[in-house]
């Protein structure tokens, strides 16, 4: 392609070479693009563990190096050589090439290279898609993207918190727990009825100031990945919590009112899963907390009709795990605990500013006490 046809359009006799700034551009936009290719194919086989050959095709996904930059590397820098080439000979024939190329590779990826890879990779290729250029690079394309926040809701990151974090954190739950007791909150209900304990956003600000500077640390991650300008609930007392669930505990199927909420896993546990259902709700926009989103939530929350359209996602509880969703758009629940040990995690919560739900008029927000006003679902008012 860079060669063959090149040096069939310059014919045997070859050209006078025309030393000039545009042929030094051309130069060195043929360097370029071969650093660029030999760069692309060791990724193909490096990171994708695969080759260029169709039999062969990349294993896993390719998007770090030049891939994080545009989408289709391999084809830039082939397009890069060829218009060096153009230049270089001072060949209209190689610059009509260098079109024909781009317009066969771009309808070659936009009809059957990106539906084939999203099929293949399913939402990580969409969100990739979502974050970088196809042929342009995106100024203010972000990494962290990648893991799926922007398009899929969900974003997970491991070693957030050290194991040493995670145990100093626990003791001081511990000893709190051992001073003031925490809150059981109990509920009947379907599938997985709702059953934790919690030391709730006041106490936490009043006794640990470490859960309250976390609250803020990844209150800034969250704006980073979201592209959003989030801040912590107005109502202090469901803002940031701490839940506990012992052996046998679950929590029931939900939507979060706020906008993204972020869950940090203090230990290693046996079950305790969160379960989740990416983007799945249907939102009504700002009649999301009518009567008709309820029954449009509850109508696409039997399990088979989440296993037909849902995207799912089961999150193990690991020290130091941070999983960031959009609380208002993705069903989640908590699957049983079944071994012995507690499963101790913070919930950090946010939304827009000014952001008020009409259910922090009452203190009882989210359903700590028995005596709601009237027992309704605070996801929905
Ligand atoms: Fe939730």
């Amino acid at each position: 392609m860079t060669l063959l046809v090149p040096y069939l359009i310059l014919g045997s006799r070859g050209r006078m070479l025309n030393i000039g700034w545009l042929s030094l551009f051309g130069l060195s936009l043929i360097l370029i693009g071969t650093a660029g290719l030999i760069w692309c194919i060791w990724q193909f086989f490096a990171e994708g563990r695969g080759t260029l050959a169709p039999v062969d095709p990349p294993k896993e996904l390719v998007i770090n190096g030049l891939y994080q930059i545009v989408r289709n590397p391999m084809y830039v820098s082939v397009l890069s050589i060829l218009i060096g080439e153009s230049l270089f000979f001072a060949s209209t024939g190689i610059l009509i090439e260098a079109a024909i190329f781009f317009a066969a590779t771009h309808l070659f990826t936009v009809f059957y290279e990106e539906p084939y890879l999203k099929h293949q990779f399913g939402p990580i290729y969409e969100n990739y898609q979502h974050t970088v250029g196809r042929w342009l690079p995106r100024l203010q394309a972000k990494r962290q993207a990648y893991d799926t926040f922007g398009s899929i809701g969900i974003y997970l990151l491991d070693e957030y918190l050290s194991p040493e974090e995670c145990a100093a954190l626990r003791d001081k739950i511990t000893q709190y727990r051992r001073e003031h007791g925490d809150v059981l909150v109990e509920r009947d209900g379907g599938e997985r009825p709702l059953k934790y304990s919690v030391i709730d956003g006041v106490k936490i600000k009043e006794h640990l100031p470490d859960v309250t500077g976390l609250y803020e640390r990844v209150n800034e991650l969250v704006n980073r990945i979201s592209s959003l300008k989030l801040v912590p609930l107005e109502n202090e007392q469901v803002s940031c919590n701490i839940n506990i669930m012992g052996a046998g505990n679950t929590y029931r199927w939900h939507y979060d009112r706020n906008a993204v909420t972020a869950i940090l896993y203090l230990n290693d546990i046996e079950g305790g899963e969160t379960e989740c259902y990416a983007n799945y709700r249907i939102s009504l926009g700002n009649a999301r907390f009518s009567k008709f989103q309820r029954i449009l939530d509850k109508a696409l929350q039997p399990e088979t009709i989440r296993k037909i359209f849902g995207r799912h996602r089961v999150v193990a509880p690991k020290a130091g795990r941070l999983l960031v969703m959009r609380g208002d758009r993705c069903l989640h629940s908590v699957r049983p605990v079944t071994g012995d040990e507690e499963r101790i995690n913070l919930i950090m919560s946010y939304d827009l500013p000014g952001t008020k739900f009409s259910v922090d008029e009452r203190l009882d927000g989210y359903l700590y006490g028995h005596e709601n006003a009237d027992g309704s679902d605070p996801n929905y008012v």
